[in-house]
């Protein structure tokens, strides 16, 4: 039996941090073992919200540096940048042509970034979902790993497909969500979702000395005040993470410890910052390897966009012959 294709696309957000790593990167690699993997750094879509586009090729190379360094096998998995493959632009003005822009007006992520720059409400906004069911669709994938914020896109492209195929025949696969219903990963901050905007960030690819510094600026349990107080592990944020990088013998010793006020916020977050590093080190050491060819991302993208291209145009030829375009 062949293997199911999974598709998943990113924006160039550059350096990963925790967050992307435990939402999304981990996942994308275990996908590998199962599946054949496209996965995807959406530039364009990436246009949709940038007024600045002068960091695009160097985010592009950091994500991608810390996507390989984590375990993403470019001679298996298809790694590529969105615009290499310009046959999505094609397929996303034929699905235009079959999307209600009512719906796409109503979607509450569109509302959303129409809320946040309301002086730059573009056009490729409004169609921001179109693209990315093109991009699924364009390679034919049938389950697509995503966070559970992605879920009205998901079904918005199921929709797509159905009405697509109802109209010109059955060309194109109706696509499965699997949710990666990951919990929200808090920042430094412990309030706010961990994201490189906010600062609250911590990134994988961080010197150990890099790791210390940020955790130490970690907000804990702000009713413990005293090192004497006796800490809530569940409310403190530095647990919540150390959870995901160390066994459970030594949270549940960290766990009592807090609680009877035998260790402090400060020893605490040493031992985690020491975890995190340690954790991440092999992975340091593969994107150092990595990043000193300085042509390597972008050998392994073009080799990606080829790969891609092969079914994008198999696709597209299938869907002008179903849409009847001479
Ligand atoms: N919209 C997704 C996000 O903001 C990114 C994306 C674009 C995507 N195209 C995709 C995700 C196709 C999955 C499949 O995170």
């Amino acid at each position: 039996m062949s293997k199911g294709r999974v598709f998943s696309g990113a924006r160039p957000t550059g350096r990963q941090h925790l967050g992307n790593y435990l939402g999304a990167i981990q996942n994308y690699v275990a996908l590998q073992e199962e599946y054949d993997c496209v996965y995807c750094v959406v530039d364009l879509h990436a246009l949709t919200t940038l007024r600045d586009t002068e960091h695009l090729r160097e985010w592009t190379r950091e994500m991608v540096l810390d996507w390989l360094a984590a375990g993403m096998d470019p001679e298996q998995t298809i790694i590529f940048v969105q615009s290499h493959v310009p046959q999505v632009t094609e397929l996303h003005t034929i699905l235009s042509m079959v999307t209600p822009l009512g719906v796409l007006l109503r979607l509450p992520t569109f509302k959303e970034k129409a809320r946040q720059q309301p002086d730059n409400v573009n056009y490729g906004l409004v169609g921001y979902p179109v693209l990315m069911a093109a991009d699924i669709t364009l390679y034919k994938a049938d389950t697509v790993p995503v966070g559970v914020d992605q879920a009205a896109h998901l079904e918005f492209t199921r929709e797509i497909v159905r009405r697509f195929n109802n109209h010109f025949g059955p060309v194109l696969v109706e696509p499965q969500a699997k949710y990666t219903d990951f919990p929200k990963v808090l920042g430094t901050d412990g309030e706010s979702k961990m994201s490189k905007s906010l600062n609250n960030h911590i990134e994988i690819a961080a010197t150990p000395e890099e790791i210390l510094q940020r955790v130490m600026t970690m907000v804990t349990d702000p009713q413990r005040k005293y090192r004497s107080d006796p800490g809530r592990p569940e409310i403190c944020n530095v647990f919540q993470i150390h959870r995901y990088f160390a066994d459970e013998a030594t949270m549940s010793q960290i766990d009592a410890d807090c609680r009877a006020a035998k260790i402090g916020c400060v020893e605490h977050k040493k031992r985690f910052a020491a975890d995190l590093a340690a954790y991440f080190a092999p992975l340091r050491e593969r994107r150092a390897e990595f990043a000193a060819q300085p042509d390597y991302v972008w050998d392994v993208l073009a080799d990606g966009a080829q790969r891609a291209k092969a079914i994008a145009t198999q696709t597209i030829a299938e869907v002008r012959e179903a849409v009847g375009l001479p």
